[in-house]
């Protein structure tokens, strides 16, 4: 077999190529069922390998695809096919993942139920911590190098255990309201819930094919997950990712859509879900063991939401990347609209007091800005120019600073620093110039944070909150985010929840 296709280089080619043009798929479809199905499902839909379906490939552009299977994934399992396949049907594979599927993938109750893992059933671990170290200040540090998640112990600033996560973990994890769990999502749709006591994963399942986040209940009863593909939000029980419903996303008219997020609404016990395709927003509350929809028509296509901190009003950035959006809770009702042009990043939004006020404050995906909005009249106050687009804005209530990273353009490698009773940048870092600086979270205390240099051979930068002085590297794989137990479970104004 893999013979035929070296001959193919030495001249047989005109007798493939015409079957080739006859049947492309169906030939290309061969190919994968024969060298890429064992690992990848014979459905695309992952296994021991990632899926490979259009949509959970979005983030890797096609010829990087190529290169991958060309030349494998070194220090994976990941195997190189120069040797094996001729350029063109190496071309014609990665051409072949990036289309759908004749026939959309099934994820429903069947397939939810039958991917349950549960090696440890809740109640059968010790309920103390295996090791001796501040469970409220520990962080997690996600390495999407190698889909690794470090737990660091946040007195010392030192590693305390390095696990293997699931492929691509996706929109940052969340904590059981004790701090002693936490659930992780992955972009293949997988959560998992792992016990900080014992340093073990507890249960797992796949709620779907191409998920964006999860959410877990302010109660810590249940785990909501947004899908992508198919078409679904999924509630879990979250003792053991149990599942409880099915909720297909639609609006009356018929027409289905992704969901781009789902958050938890503590003061509310309920969860809020933001819609790609639809212009609704929807709140989730459960009862009996049952889902139950509300769905607030919103003037626009809201992708991506924050709230203000007693959760009575929802802040949406608008598809079209030029605006905002307030939405009061209890009526549903549009009562602001806010000029935020350059994509604002509203899920990575922070809020403080500011001269006796309370403001917001976004980075833009689009612009090298910062907005900043007063939360009572709904007007920005203020747009500080920054040296590029950013992703990520943190701060924490006992710190006088903000931090917003420039993650986009030429100035990657720098991060500023933002005094928040003045609104001014009174510091810009660039801390290994060259290399993406990027994300900050900071300890319970608000005395000291950590920045990611987000390469292969990065690390986490430890600094003192307050003199701005660094205090030590740590080496990581290309750190992304991190997560202060303290800080995520008690929805610390300065980080996103
Ligand atoms: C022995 C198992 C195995 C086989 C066979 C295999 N793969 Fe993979 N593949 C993997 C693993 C594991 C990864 C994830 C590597 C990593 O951790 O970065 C991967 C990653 C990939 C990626 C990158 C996906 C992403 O989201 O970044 C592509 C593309 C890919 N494989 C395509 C193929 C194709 C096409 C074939 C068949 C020609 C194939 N693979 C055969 C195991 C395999």
């Amino acid at each position: 077999m893999i013979r035929r296709n070296a001959l193919l280089i030495l001249g047989t080619s005109l007798l493939i190529s015409t079957s080739l043009q006859a049947n492309p798929t169906e030939e290309t479809e061969a190919l994968y069922q024969q060298h890429c199905a064992s690992c990848h499902g014979a459905d695309r839909l992952g296994g021991m390998g990632p899926a490979l379906l259009p949509q959970n490939l979005s983030r890797l552009k096609q010829p990087a695809a190529e290169a991958v299977i060309r030349n494998g994934q070194p220090a994976t399992q990941m195997p190189a096919f120069a040797d094996v396949l001729d350029a063109d049907a190496i071309t014609a594979l990665a051409d072949y993942i990036y289309r759908a599927p004749a026939k959309t993938p099934d994820w429903g109750q069947a397939e939810i139920l039958a991917s349950h893992l549960l090696p440890h059933p809740s109640g059968t671990l010790p309920d103390e911590p295996a090791y001796k170290a501040d469970m409220m200040n520990l962080f997690l540090v996600v390495e999407t190098g190698d889909h690794h998640v470090t737990v660091l112990d946040g007195d010392k600033m030192e590693p305390i255990h390095r696990f293997a996560s699931r492929y691509a973990l996706h929109g940052g994890p969340k904590y059981s309201p004790d701090g002693r769990y936490v659930y992780f999502g992955s972009r293949d749709g997988w959560i998992t819930r792992y016990d900080l006591f014992n340093l073990t994963v507890t249960a797992e399942v796949r709620a779907g094919i191409n998920m964006r986040n999860i959410a877990v209940s302010a109660d810590g009863k249940y785990v909501m997950a947004a899908n992508y593909l198919p078409h679904t939000l999924v509630l879990f029980d979250a003792a053991n990712l149990e599942l409880v419903d099915v909720i297909p996303v639609g609006n009356d008219a018929g027409d289905s859509s992704r969901v781009s997020a789902v958050y938890t609404a503590p003061p509310r016990n309920s969860f809020i879900a933001a819609l790609k395709d639809i212009p609704e927003a929807w709140e989730i509350t459960v009862q009996d063991g049952e889902a139950k929809v509300r769905q607030m028509q919103t003037d626009t296509w809201l992708d991506d939401f924050f709230f203000d901190p007693d959760y009575q009003h929802l802040i949406g950035a608008a598809r079209d990347g030029k605006r905002g959006y307030v939405i009061n809770l209890d009526t549903g009702a549009t009562i602001a609209e806010l000029p935020l042009p350059g994509m604002p990043h509203l899920g990575s939004g922070v809020t403080w007091e500011s001269q006796g006020r309370r403001v917001m404050a976004t980075p833009h995906l689009g612009t090298g800005a910062v907005s900043i909005i007063d939360m009572q009249t709904w007007e920005v106050i203020k747009t500080l120019k920054t040296e590029g687009p950013g992703f990520f804005m943190r701060s924490h209530e006992n710190s006088r600073y903000a931090w917003v990273d420039v993650f986009f353009g030429p100035n990657q490698d720098k991060v500023h620093v933002i005094d928040k009773q003045t609104l001014e940048i009174v510091k810009t870092l660039q801390p290994a110039p060259g290399k993406v600086a990027a994300h900050v979270e900071f300890d319970r205390y608000g005395k000291k944070l950590l920045l990611s240099i987000w390469e292969k051979d990065g690390a986490v930068i430890v600094y003192d909150a307050e003199t701005l002085e660094e205090e030590k590297r740590i080496p990581m794989n290309k750190p992304s985010g991190k997560y202060n137990v303290w800080n995520k479970i008690n929805y610390e104004e300065g980080t996103s929840h």
